[in-house]
C-alpha cells in the first residue's frame, strides 16, 4: 500500500493538529517551552473557525461592573446543568482573568471602556452574585471580531517562537500503539504527499463537527476530524448528545449573529410584537442561557406565534439602539445582516431562528488537556501521548450547556493548559523509539478506499442525507419516537456510505475525496449523538426530551462516553457507557455547589 504514496518522515516533541484558537495557544505554548512543535491544519490558521467568534471571551475582571471568579463559577454550573465536572470549571474561571491579560499583551486589540480597561459587555446567563443578579458584564470584547482579533494575536505568537506549521495538510488519522498515541498521519492537499508525523504528544485542536447538521453557525470546514480520528482509533466521545442552538442564527443563512445583541440591549419579539421572553425567563430575559432561549423561540414558533409566512422565525431588534453604538461596537453584525437578509439593523428587525453552533460534547480531557478513558475500572486513566483542547474536547466545563463567551475562554485557558501540561512532562529533544511497522498502513487503507470508491451515491447526498435527518430528529425539542425513528435512519445513512462514489482519483486538491473522508468523520459523531441522545432518559441543558421533560440527577447526573465501531466495513455498532461528573473543586476556596431546579 505504502509503495503507492510518497511518505515524507517529520519527527517533533509535539503535534497540535488544527489552528484554530486552542491549537494556536497550544503551539505557543509547546513552542515556548523550548519543544520542537509543529502544527498541521487544514485551513490557513487565520481561516480557522475562530475566526466566526464575535461577541467576547469570558473572565471575571470586573471592569463594567463588579464581578469576582466564584459569580463566574456559579453561573458555568449552573449554565452546564450541573453536568459540568466542578474542577476543570473551577480552574478555567480562576485562569480567566490572567488568559485574557496574557491575550492583551500578545497583541489583541481588545475594545476600550474611557480608563483605558478592556471593554466588558453582558452574555446570556452571566450574572452578579452566585446568580442572584443583576446580569454582570463579564464578556471582553473586540467589538463583535473576538475570534478573528485573537486568532491573528495568536498565529504571531506560535511564529515568534519558530512552531513550524503545515498548511493545508488534512490530517488523516492517528499513528497509535499498545493504547498510546504515537503520532499522526497528514495529505498534504496541494500536492499528495503524505507526511508521517512521529511525536511523543499530539495535541488534537480540530474543533467541533457543526456540519452533522443542516443549518449551523459553523463553517463548511467544521467537521470535526479529530473526534472522527478518535473514533477510529477506540476512543470514546463524551457527551455527544448536548448540541448547542444559537438563539440567533439569521434565517435561512444560518450566519451567526452574536448573543451581544442582546447584551447591548437587544430583544426578541413574536409575530405579536411581544417580547415573549419575559415569560420564560421573567429575570433574564433575552439574556437567559442559550438552551432556555433557543427553546422559548421554538416553542413560540410551534404555538403558531412564528414570524413570516409560514411562522419560520422571530424577530430580533436593534433598530432602537443608537445607530453609533452599533457601529462602535456590532459592526461585524450589522454588515452581515445587510449582506445575508438585506435588513439595516439600524432600522428594520432581523428575521432569526435558532441554529446549531456548538458541541458540548468531545474527546474527554482533564483539566490539562489530557485524554481519558474508562481503563480498567478507572475512569480517568489517561491516554499516553494524546491531549485534546477546545471544541473538539470535553473537559467538561460546559456540561448540558455552555454560556456564550465561555467557548473563547476555554480554548485559551486549555491551550495554554496543555503547553504548561507538556512542558512539566516532556524534555525538549527526548529521543524517540522507532514506529510499529507499518504505521501508516491504517491511514492510508482508509485514504485509498474512499480514493477508489466506485460506488453509485455522490459525497453529497449521503451528507445531505445525515443532515436532513439529524436536522428533523435530533434537534431543539426530542422526543423518544423522532429519536428511535432518526437513530434507525441514522444507521441506514452509514449502511448508504458503503456505496459511496468518488469520482475524481488524483490526489492534487482533491476536495471530493477530502469532502468523502471529511463525512466519514461526520457520520460516525453524527450517529454516536443521536443515539446518545436516545439513550438519555431526561431532559438536561440543550437536551430536551420530552418524553422525560425533567433532569433525572438520581439516574442521569453522569457523562455518556460511546465508542463507534465504523470504517472498514465494521457496521457500525455503538457502545455506550457512563463515566461519573467530578463533584468536586480544585481547591478549598469554593465548596461543591450543590445541584438545584434551573431558573433564569
Ligand atoms: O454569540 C456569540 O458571539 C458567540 C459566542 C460564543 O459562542 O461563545
Amino acid at each position: 500500500m505504502s509503495a503507492a504514496y510518497k511518505i515524507i518522515d517529520h519527527t517533533y516533541d509535539a503535534v497540535v493538529v488544527g489552528a484554530g484558537g486552542s491549537g494556536l495557544r497550544a503551539t505557543m505554548g509547546c513552542a515556548e517551552a523550548g519543544l520542537k512543535t509543529a502544527c498541521i491544519t487544514k485551513v490557513f490558521p487565520t481561516r480557522s473557525h475562530t475566526v466566526a467568534a464575535q461577541g467576547g471571551i469570558a473572565a471575571s475582571l470586573g471592569n463594567n461592573s463588579p464581578d469576582h471568579w466564584t459569580w463566574h463559577m456559579f453561573d458555568t454550573v449552573k449554565g452546564s446543568d450541573w453536568l459540568g465536572d466542578q474542577d476543570a470549571i473551577e480552574y478555567m474561571v480562576r485562569e480567566a482573568p490572567a488568559a485574557v491579560i496574557e491575550l492583551e499583551h500578545a497583541g489583541v486589540p481588545f475594545s476600550r471602556n474611557d480608563n483605558g480597561t478592556i471593554y466588558q459587555r453582558p452574555f446570556g446567563g452571566h450574572m452578579q452574585n452566585m446568580g442572584e443578579g443583576p446580569p454582570v458584564q463579564r464578556t471582553c470584547a473586540a467589538a463583535d471580531r473576538t475570534g478573528h482579533a485573537m486568532l491573528h494575536a495568536l498565529y504571531q505568537q506560535s511564529l515568534k517562537y519558530d512552531a513550524d506549521f503545515y498548511i493545508e495538510y488534512f490530517a488523516l488519522d492517528l499513528i497509535m500503539e499498545n493504547g498510546a498515541c504515537r503520532g499522526v498521519i497528514a495529505l498534504c492537499m496541494e500536492d499528495g504527499s503524505i507526511h508521517r508525523f512521529r511525536s511523543h504528544s499530539v495535541v488534537l485542536a480540530t474543533g467541533g463537527g457543526g456540519r452533522v447538521y443542516q443549518s449551523a453557525t459553523s463553517a463548511h470546514t467544521c467537521t470535526g476530524d479529530g473526534n472522527g480520528m478518535a473514533l477510529r482509533a477506540g476512543i470514546a466521545l463524551q457527551d455527544m448528545e448536548f448540541v448547542q442552538f444559537h438563539p440567533t442564527g439569521i434565517y435561512g443563512a444560518g450566519v451567526l449573529i452574536t448573543e451581544g445583541a442582546r447584551g447591548e440591549g437587544g430583544y426578541l419579539t413574536n409575530s405579536e410584537g411581544e417580547r415573549f421572553m419575559e415569560r420564560y425567563a421573567p429575570s433574564a430575559k433575552d439574556l437567559a442561557s442559550r438552551d432556555v432561549v433557543a427553546r422559548s423561540m421554538a416553542m413560540e414558533m410551534r404555538e403558531g406565534r412564528g414570524v413570516g409566512k409560514d411562522g419560520e422565525y422571530i424577530y430580533l431588534h436593534l433598530d432602537h439602539i443608537d445607530p453609533k453604538v452599533l457601529a462602535e461596537r456590532l459592526p461585524g453584525i450589522t454588515e452581515t445582516g445587510k449582506i445575508f437578509a438585506g435588513v439595516d439593523l439600524t432600522r428594520q428587525p432581523l428575521p432569526v431562528t435558532p441554529t446549531v453552533h456548538y458541541n458540548m460534547g468531545g474527546i474527554p480531557t482533564n483539566y490539562h488537556g489530557e485524554v481519558v478513558q474508562n481503563r480498567d475500572g478507572n475512569p480517568d486513566s489517561i491516554v499516553p501521548g494524546l491531549f485534546a483542547v477546545g471544541e473538539a474536547a470535553c473537559v467538561s466545563v460546559h456540561g448540558a450547556n455552555r454560556l456564550g463567551s465561555n467557548s473563547l475562554i476555554d480554548l485559551v485557558v486549555f491551550g495554554r493548559a496543555t503547553g504548561l501540561r507538556l512542558k512539566e512532562t516532556l524534555k525538549p529533544g527526548t529521543p524517540h523509539n522507532p514506529l510499529p511497522k507499518g504505521s501508516e498502513d491504517y491511514a492510508l487503507g482508509r485514504l485509498d478506499h474512499f480514493r477508489n470508491a466506485k460506488g453509485g451515491t455522490p459525497t453529497a447526498k449521503i451528507r445531505a442525507e445525515m443532515q436532513r435527518t439529524m436536522q428533523r430528529h435530533c434537534a431543539v425539542f426530542r422526543d423518544s419516537a423522532l429519536l428511535a425513528e432518526g437513530a434507525t435512519k441514522m444507521d441506514s445513512i452509514y449502511q448508504g456510505f458503503q456505496d459511496v462514489g468518488v469520482t475524481d482519483r488524483s490526489l492534487i486538491w482533491n476536495t471530493d475525496l477530502v469532502e468523502t473522508m471529511e463525512l466519514d468523520n461526520l457520520i460516525g459523531q453524527a450517529v454516536v449523538t443521536i443515539k446518545g441522545a436516545e439513550n438519555r432518559k431526561e431532559s438536561r441543558g440543550a437536551h430536551m426530551h420530552e418524553t422525560y421533560p425533567d433532569r433525572d440527577d438520581a439516574n442521569w447526573m453522569k457523562h455518556t462516553v460511546a465508542t463507534f465501531d465504523g470504517w472498514g466495513g465494521k457496521g457500525g455498532a455503538v457502545k455506550i457507557d457512563y463515566r461519573p461528573v467530578h463533584d468536586y473543586t480544585l481547591t478549598d476556596e469554593i465548596e461543591y455547589i450543590k445541584p438545584k431546579k434551573r431558573v433564569y
